[in-house]
This record gives structure tokens, sequence and C-alpha cells, in this order.
């Protein structure tokens, strides 16, 4: 199976390569374990490796994304402006239309981003896409509607042939009965733990399933640095 670089090398190694071309990674875990650098990791290794890549952003804007992968060594400017990167700004579409709908007194159903018609603009010759925070499209659905959605995105972009991080909140993931596990290829969570040995919490990351892989089901512990995620080698400390 062909397969495409995380832009982590330490998990590289552990799935075999990288992730399995063309197929969906479901990312999930709770407020601030990472998920959002995760992303942006992989973003700046395609966008290095001159892969073709979308960011559909739902709970920042491009330029708070920009600053945030800048700071963690991982710019992405340089590929946004020459077109190899696009940003998708749903999320001041999302937000204008919460506004206009306190306004104007809209129902919910106004305030809903089309996740479809974003994943459907997604240009064919796309390689990369990363949708951050797929939760926010899980709140208004039934469990059903919310797996039928998650199975048809599945099938779009794997239709255009695209690899895939949907990056889902722990709150929503626990919403909607974490089915979006079964529908992706893969499934990566990310933690913060105590140590139980030494009391002090930690940063863990946990593959519970990649098909097509063979993976350890030991726990990964890794660190965000100013050079972004870095995992420890098993046994040593921070
Ligand atoms: N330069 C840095 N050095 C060390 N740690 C950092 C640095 N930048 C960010 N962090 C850590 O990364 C965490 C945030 O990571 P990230 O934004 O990827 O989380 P997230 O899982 O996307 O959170 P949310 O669900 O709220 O979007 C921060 O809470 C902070 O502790
Ligand atoms: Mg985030």
């Amino acid at each position: 199976m062909e397969r495409i670089s995380t832009g982590i090398s330490e998990l590289d190694v552990k799935l075999e390569g990288g992730y399995p071309i063309g197929k969906v990674i479901l990312v999930t875990g709770a407020s601030g374990t990472g998920k959002t650098i995760f992303g942006l990791h992989f973003l700046r290794r395609s966008c290095i490796d001159g892969r073709k890549c979308v960011h559909i952003a739902t709970e920042e804007s491009p330029e708070d994304l920009l600053v945030q992968a800048e700071m963690l060594g991982l710019d992405l400017r340089p590929y946004l402006d020459s077109g190899q990167l696009t940003v998708k700004r749903v999320f001041e579409t999302r937000t204008y239309n919460v506004e206009q709908a306190a306004e104007f007194g809209f129902g919910s159903k106004m305030i809903d981003v089309d996740i479809l018609k974003q994943v459907k603009l997604v240009p064919d010759d796309t390689d990369v896409v990363v949708i951050d925070n797929m939760g926010v499209f899980a709140l208004d659905l039934s469990v059903k509607e919310f797996r039928d959605r998650i199975d048809t995105i599945n099938r779009m972009l794997a239709g255009k042939g695209c690899t895939t991080l949907f990056i889902m909140d722990e709150a929503a993931y626990k919403l909607t009965h974490e089915v979006s596990e079964y529908s992706a290829y893969g499934s990566i969570k990310l933690m913060v733990k105590e140590n139980p040995y030494t009391g002090v919490r930690e940063r863990y990351l946990d593959i519970p399933k990649m098909r097509s892989t063979k993976i350890s089901l030991d726990l990964a512990v890794f660190d965000i640095t100013s050079e972004g995620i870095k995992f420890r080698k098993s046994g040593s400390k921070a």
C-alpha cells in the first residue's frame, strides 16, 4: 500500500511509512491535546513534498492558523501565497451566519455551513485535505444523519484521491456515539493524562486502528515544543 508522510518522522515509522494514501484518518482528542498542531505537521510536510493541499478551518481564521504554524516552525505562508495550499474561510462564514441569525431571527438551519458543499468544492487535483474541526458539523444532526454525512464525505474525497485528516473534538465524537471511528480507515487519539508512576501529566498518542498496517498498541509519549510535536524515545523523560 502506498503511504504519505504524516509530517512527524517517528509516527511515519510507527505507520510503516505514513498514512495510507487516499484514505480518511480520524484524529480525536480533548481540547488542547494537539489536534490542530498535528494537522499542521501533515500540511507542512505535504506542501514541502509538492502536494496540493486544502485546509477547511471551522474554528479559527486562516490568519490565526498561519501565526500558530509559524510559531511552531511549520511556516505555511509561502505555500498559501503560491496557491499550493488553500485555507477555506469556514470559520468566518459560520460565525457571520450566527450573527445574521441573531439579528434577523433566522432558524438554526440558516447557521449551518454546508460541509458537503465545501467538500464538493475541493478541486479534483487535491492530494491532501485537513478538516479541523468536523465536530461543529455534528451538533445539530442525529447520529444517523451525521454518519450518513461522514460516509458521503468519505466517498467524495476518496473519489478525488485525497488523503484526509478528519479532526474532531472529544465532545462531538462522544455525542455522535463514536460512529466516525467506523467510517474512517484509521483512527488516532491524542490525550493528556497522569503518568501513574510519576504523577506527572503527559501527552499521549494512541493508534487504536489503522487498516492495512501493523501497529503497536502501546501508547506513545510526546511533547509539544517550539518545533512542534516531538516523540519521546521510550523510557526517556521530558
Ligand atoms: N510553542 C509551543 N510550545 C509548547 N507548547 C505549545 C506551543 N504552542 C502550542 N503549545 C501547546 O499546544 C496546545 C494546543 O494544541 P492544539 O491547538 O493543537 O490543540 P487542539 O487539540 O487543537 O485544541 P482545540 O480542541 O481546543 O482546538 C496548547 O494548549 C499548548 O499547550
Ligand atoms: Mg484545534
